[in-house]
Formats: C-alpha cells, structure tokens, sequence
C-alpha cells in the first residue's frame, strides 16, 4: 500500500477499461484524475464510479491532442504516473479511415508524452494489445514473439510501442509499461460500469450479450473450419477486472524499479472458441443464444492465447476470475443498461 495518495492522470478513463482500471486504483490509494473526450464514452460512467468506491475520480473534459490544454493539466495539478487508455479501438474502421487513427492513437500518444516530457512526469502506463503478434508463429505468444500489423488500427500500437522505447533509451529516469492486453470482457460486478459498444458490436462478447438479451437474432460465427477443435476462432478472454489490477501491479512495479522499460502480457493462458463462448454465456444467462456459421472475418487468424509467466514473475500477478464469471458480470451489466440504450436509440 502506499503511504500517500498519489495521483494518476488517466486518459481515457470514461471507457471500459480505463472506468474499471479507475475503480481499482481508487481502491488500491491511489487519487485518479481523468481526462476523456467522450467521443466512445458517457460522463455518466463518474458517478457510477463514484457510487462504487466512495470517492468520484477528478474529470477534466478534452482530447489528448490538444498541447495547452495538457500543459495546464500538467501545470496545475501534481501528477506522479500517467496511465494512457485514450485512442480508438475499431479494426475496420481504422482500414475506413486510417488518418483519425494515426492522429488519435500516434499524434495523440506523441502530444501527450511531449507534454510529459515538459512536466518532467515519467512514468507511464500503455494499453498496447496483443494484435501486435500478428498472426502466431508459435503459441503461447511470448513477449518475445515478433511483432507484426495487419491493419491500421495495430500499426497504431507498434508505433507507440516504439515511440516509447526510444524516448526511454533517449533519456534516463522514464518508466514505461507496455501492457499488452488479450481480449477483455466481463464487468464490474456491482453492474454498474461495462463495455458499451455504439451500434452494431464489432467484438463477440457484446455480440452475444446482445443476442442474449433479444436486441439481435443471432450471432454470426464467422468461420468454422479454423485448425481448431472445433473449427472456430479461439482467443484468450480475460476478465477486465483482473486487466485492472494487472495496471495496478504494473504500476506498483514500475515505482518500485528505475528506468524500467515493462513489456508483459496481460491474459489468462488459456483459450476458448467461440463456440465454447456462446455456450459459456446461455449457462452464465439461462438465456438461448441461437447462432449461424458464416465466412471468415478477413484479417482474423484461427488462435492466440498468451504466455502469462512474465507478468507473474515481474508482478506477481495472475489472472484470476473465471469464464464464468466473466459472462455472468457481462450479462448483469446487460441487462442493467437494457432500458437506457433502447432509450437513446
Ligand atoms: P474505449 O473506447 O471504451 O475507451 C477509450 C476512451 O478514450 C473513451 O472513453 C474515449 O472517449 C477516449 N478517447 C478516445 N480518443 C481520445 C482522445 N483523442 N482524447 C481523449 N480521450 C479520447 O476503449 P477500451 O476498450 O477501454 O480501450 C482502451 C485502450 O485499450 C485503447 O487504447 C485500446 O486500443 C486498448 N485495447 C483495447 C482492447 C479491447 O479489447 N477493448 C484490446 C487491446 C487494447
Ligand atoms: C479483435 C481485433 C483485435 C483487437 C481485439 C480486442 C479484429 C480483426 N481484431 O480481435 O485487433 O485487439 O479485437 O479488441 O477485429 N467472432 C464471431 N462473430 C462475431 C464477432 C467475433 O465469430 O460477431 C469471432 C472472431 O472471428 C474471433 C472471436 O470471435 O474468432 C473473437 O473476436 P473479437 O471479439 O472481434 O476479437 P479478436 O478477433 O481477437
């Protein structure tokens, strides 16, 4: 624990995992001042925090890409770690529009370790993913593997993980976690804060949470004759409240250490195919989640899961809920917003 409350500046923290990496860092002592453009999020998501740890996170409302209004962050508050979730998420979207992702995701991390750099703040926590592997030369991926993209969206990563490590070879005192982050699901368990897709999911959890819920017919399983026991995609889903307290650890390990250049998974090990999920989900709900095979979704590749022995070793930390868990939180944070996403539609 620490002694006294230091405070993180999280960008991005008005989304799904930034709220739940929020949560935890209340909880471990730390104070969290967010900044978020809303552009993927809703303000409400405040105080529903507040209501789970007691304590509302400070909230300044603006984009990582505007410098005098990071300078001003950075001017009037003491800020001792920054932890960078800000960006956008969308495989296909990225293929649409590549330049909003190179000017969110490089201009917006480059603005904003520029500012740091300013304010002499070094330590810095990056939610990298786990799309940097490309397609697995060998499974569990190490964090040796080599790193490819594949897309515009995962070109934006491999650039800020490189970014990151020449600004920490340049100069001595930075501290930088790259966290690369599997397939999170699930909820808060309060069903309070969740993942909130706008329109049509793009992931398959939200996908069947949906279906689950009679919003959407059916899931579409986009392939099923992978090299794979049954012949459909399998990824390593894990809990986003245990991704929470990996940032948690990753940060607590980066104080401890100097001029620490982190690069861990973050995953449980273990896959599950689609299949597996749908089924996994009708148990968590009691809900049918009726589905139909359809073509591969191009740019997927049949199966990843993650090596997960570095990040225990450094971290000391494992995930550690369940799939089941998983899809239960993700089903009572479902039907909880039920009533309000009709609404707004
Ligand atoms: P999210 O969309 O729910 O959260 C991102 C937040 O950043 C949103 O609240 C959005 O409003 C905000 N934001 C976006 N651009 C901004 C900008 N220019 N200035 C200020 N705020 C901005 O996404 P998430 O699932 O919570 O993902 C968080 C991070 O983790 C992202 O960098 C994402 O690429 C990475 N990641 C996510 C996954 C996943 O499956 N969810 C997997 C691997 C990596
Ligand atoms: C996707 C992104 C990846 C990102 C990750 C986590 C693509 C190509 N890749 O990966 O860059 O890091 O999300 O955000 O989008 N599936 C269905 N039906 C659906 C949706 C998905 O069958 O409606 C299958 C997919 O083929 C895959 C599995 O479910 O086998 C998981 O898909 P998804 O949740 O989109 O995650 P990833 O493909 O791992």
């Amino acid at each position: 624990m620490i002694t006294e409350k230091e405070t993180v500046l999280v960008t991005g923290g008005a989304g799904f995992i930034g709220s739940h990496t929020t949560v935890a860092l209340q909880e471990a002592g730390y104070r969290v001042l967010i900044l978020d453009n809303l552009c993927n999020s809703d303000v409400a998501v405040l105080d529903a925090i507040a209501e789970i740890t007691g304590e509302a996170p400070g909230f300044i409302e603006g984009d990582i890409r505007d410098r005098a209004l990071l300078d001003e962050v950075f001017a009037n508050h003491r800020i001792d770690a920054v932890m960078h979730f800000a960006g956008l998420k969308a495989v296909g979207e990225s293929s649409a529009e590549p330049l909003s992702y190179y000017d969110n995701n490089v201009n917006g991390s480059l603005q904003l370790l520029q500012a740091m750099q300013r304010a002499s703040v070094r330590t810095i926590v990056f939610s990298s993913s786990a799309t940097v592997y490309g397609e697995p030369q060998s499974l569990p991926l190490t964090e040796s593997h080599p790193r490819s993209a594949t897309n515009p969206y995962g070109h934006t990563k491999l650039v800020v993980e490189e970014m990151l490590e020449s600004l920490h070879a340049s100069e001595a005192g930075w501290r930088v976690a790259r966290l690369r982050y599997f397939n999170p699901i699930g909820a808060h368990g309060s069903g309070r804060i969740g993942e909130a897709p706008q329109g049509t999911p793009n992931n398959l959890l939200p996908y069947v949470a949906q279906v689950a819920t009679g919003r959407r017919t059916e899931v579409q399983v986009f392939g099923a004759d992978y090299d794979t026991p049954d012949g459909t995609g399998v990824r390593d889903y894990i809990h986003v409240l245990d991704l929470a307290d990996g940032h948690v650890a990753a940060l607590a390990y980066c104080r401890r250490t100097h001029n620490e250049l982190l690069t861990v998974n973050l995953g449980t090990g273990k896959g599950h195919s689609v299949l597996e999920m749908i089924a996994a989900f009708e148990q968590a709900s009691g809900k049918q989640v009726p589905y139909k095979i359809v073509a591969r979704r191009p740019g997927d590749i049949a199966q990843c899961w993650a090596d997960t022995e570095k990040a225990y070793r450094l971290l000391g930390w494992r995930a550690s809920r369940t799939l089941s868990e998983m899809c239960e939180d993700a089903w009572r944070w479902e039907q909880s917003r039920g009533g309000v996403e009709a609404a707004g539609k």
